[in-house]
């Protein structure tokens, strides 16, 4: 069965923010533009994955930098998607307070770094703000606290915003993924041990994929979703619930 829902971003103009490793922003912005949506894609690296260029405009961009935020943000009057998705992990190194704060820099004040920057540019449009935080708001991680209070972080922004901008008319949500296979992922998968006691622990018994993540997304910035502000939409093959 083959019932997946089509939305149409024909004439608006998306951003995703931390795209350039063909993991789930990546995902997110092919999809956006397959449905229509002029798309520009950022990422911390000079360029973004090979077989992304030459599809999207992109743009090097690193989210601790507030002056190079504005900057790129300047002269942008109207934005109608706005998807944050750069963010780092560290499995054991997050315990060392520097990079800990490193790690809640990039991942929860550039969110909210890239948000501020854009907020004129949506409210222009009455625009969508797409903030990709993780199962790990929720849960403790003992490797990877900086990760785990940096999402918890963006999931109390996401509502802190949607409460904020709801006047300007813009939509304030978030998406929590489980575990996605992806290069931020990539270190951990090698261990053959705890990929299965994934695949055990999750009631669809299996690791998700970027495109797992699309759906929601989209219908996140769809108007189907005219009434939803201030959420955080797990999709994690039910692991947050078993
Ligand atoms: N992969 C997973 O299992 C998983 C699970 C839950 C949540 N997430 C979240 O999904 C989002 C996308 O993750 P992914 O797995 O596709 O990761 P990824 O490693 O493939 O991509 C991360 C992106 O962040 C960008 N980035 C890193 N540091 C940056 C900086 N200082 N400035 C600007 N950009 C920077 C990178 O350039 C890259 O484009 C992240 O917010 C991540 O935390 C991933």
């Amino acid at each position: 069965m083959n019932r997946a829902a089509a939305f149409d971003f024909a004439g608006a103009d998306a951003l995703v923010i931390g795209a350039s490793r063909a993991g789930i922003g990546a995902s997110i912005a092919r999809a956006l533009q397959d449905a229509g949506a002029r798309v520009e894609i950022t990422g911390v690296e000079a360029d973004c994955a090979p077989e992304d260029a030459g599809r999207f405009a992109y743009t090097q961009l690193d989210v601790t930098d507030t002056d190079a935020v504005q900057d790129f943000a300047k002269g942008r009057n109207t934005l109608d998607i706005l998807v944050n998705c750069a963010a780092i992990t560290q499995r054991g190194a997050e315990m060392a307070p520097e990079f800990f704060s490193h790690v809640l820099d990039v991942n929860l004040t550039g969110s909210f770094r890239c948000a501020a920057a854009f907020h004129p540019a949506l409210k222009a449009a009455e625009g969508r703000l797409i903030n990709i935080a993780s199962m790990y708001a929720r849960f403790g991680s003992p490797r990877n606290p900086a990760y785990g209070a940096s999402k918890a972080g963006v999931e109390q922004l996401t509502k802190s915003l949607a409460i904020a901008w709801a006047p300007d008319r813009i939509r304030v949500n978030a998406i929590a993924p489980g575990f996605i296979v992806t290069e931020q992922s990539a270190r951990a998968r090698q261990d053959p041990q705890f990929t299965a006691s994934i695949e055990a622990r999750t009631p669809m018994g299996r690791w998700g994929l970027p495109g797992d993540i699309v759906g929601a997304a989209l219908f996140l910035a769809s108007d189907s979703a005219a009434f939803i502000t201030g959420a955080c939409l797990p999709i994690d093959g039910g692991y947050s619930v078993a």
